[in-house]
């Protein structure tokens, strides 16, 4: 087939982690005879290095016109000032309200070989395989922002909409996975919970009545989710909850470097992304973990292209170069050779 992919890697690790998953794109257009052309375009801190928007025209114009986009990271220290109008921040949110990737998905599955590499007891992992599905348009990330003398307000919003359109794609995914969903909120403090928890009761009820829903509170699934992780399927929450909630689970499979994510909207176009950031205090030095970065690629591969056999050869041979301990320095067990970036790189790449 042939593809347009969008490649914005923008700062500290994303260029070094991207790399590798273009590297891995490339292998695999090559070995199933895809044409695949892919365009890179600053995005973030790095554009406005150049005197550019963080999200330039041509960047976000180059994102719409592709099938699929490959996104690094954002953010550095030199414009992390809350002094700043203009914020690197800015432009992944702007790519998201944009391109509509109003579902950000994030499977969390600890791979068995790297049990070492989490704090939690090797029981509690058993089993663990779950999806945190969170809304990514709406909620306090795009209320109204505001500065006024000594006080500041973020304002919370969801519309009834909104919430249905995420529950869909919770149910659906519920479908093909284990059938159960746990819907995570603050109803008992907020009002956009007590619509969201009314919401996707329905929805749920009435569109997916073969799959179970639960409800769970921000505060307590918080810890129920370090207690017993392989209790969750599928988790759906609001933006803010979800991105918090992401991180720590990422505590499950041992490092924040192994975890992918799709941002996805009603069409095929996505955008593909490790759930890391830049990662500041480790870029430039090449030892940062592609695997995420890599599994972004493989979701690219399967949500936007189709390409469900190409996907799971690219996640295969990631799990073999693991289970093989080509690890990099935030998993390689102490007193073990830590792998560098492009070495995990290659590994993945010898695998296939
Ligand atoms: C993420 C990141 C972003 C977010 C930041 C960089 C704006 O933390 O993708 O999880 O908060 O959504
Ligand atoms: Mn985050």
């Amino acid at each position: 087939m042939k593809a347009r992919i969008a490649v914005l890697p923008g700062d500290g690790i994303g260029p070094e982690v991207t790399a590798e998953a273009v590297h891995c794109l490339r292998a695999i257009a090559a070995k199933f005879h895809h044409d695949f052309e892919l365009i890179e375009a600053p995005v973030g801190a790095v554009a406005m290095d150049a005197g550019l928007e963080p999200l330039p025209a041509p960047t976000l114009e180059l994102a719409r016109a592709a099938d699929a986009i490959l996104f690094g990271a954002i953010g550095a220290p030199r414009y992390s000032d809350p002094a700043l109008q203009v914020r690197p921040e800015q432009a992944i949110l702007g790519l998201r309200r944009e391109l509509g990737l109003f579902a950000n998905l994030r499977p969390i599955v600890p791979h068995a070989s790297l049990r070492h590499a989490s704090p939690l007891k090797d029981e509690l992992l058993e089993g663990v395989d779950l999806m945190v599905v969170r809304e990514l348009t709406g909620g306090i990330y795009f209320g109204r922002q505001l500065r006024q003398g000594d006080t500041a307000t973020d304002e919370c919003r969801y519309t009834i909409a909104e919430v249905e359109r995420i529950a869909r794609v919770a149910g659906r995914l519920a479908r093909a996975r284990r059938r159960q969903i746990t819907s995570v909120d603050k109803a008992n403090v907020l009002e956009t919970s007590r619509l969201w928890r009314q919401v996707v009761t329905r929805v749920i009820a009435e569109e997916f009545p073969d799959v179970q829903l639960e409800h769970q509170l921000v505060d307590s699934a918080a810890m129920l989710l370090l207690s017993r992780p392989a209790g969750y399927d599928v988790i759906v929450t609001e933006n803010l909850f979800g991105d918090i909630l992401s991180d720590e689970a990422a505590a499950l499979a041992g490092s924040l470097g192994l975890l992918p994510s799709a941002s996805i909207g009603d069409g095929t176009r996505g955008l593909y992304e490790p759930i890391h950031g830049s990662a500041p205090d480790i870029a430039g030095r090449g030892i940062a973990n592609p695997y995420a970065a890599i599994g972004s690629a493989a979701l690219l591969l399967r949500h936007s292209l189709g390409l469900e056999a190409e996907a799971s050869v690219l996640e295969k041979a990631v799990a073999g170069a693991i289970a093989a301990g080509i690890l990099t320095p935030d998993l390689a067990p102490r007193g073990t050779v830590a792998a560098d970036t492009r070495a995990a790189g290659r590994a993945v790449l010898e695998r296939f």
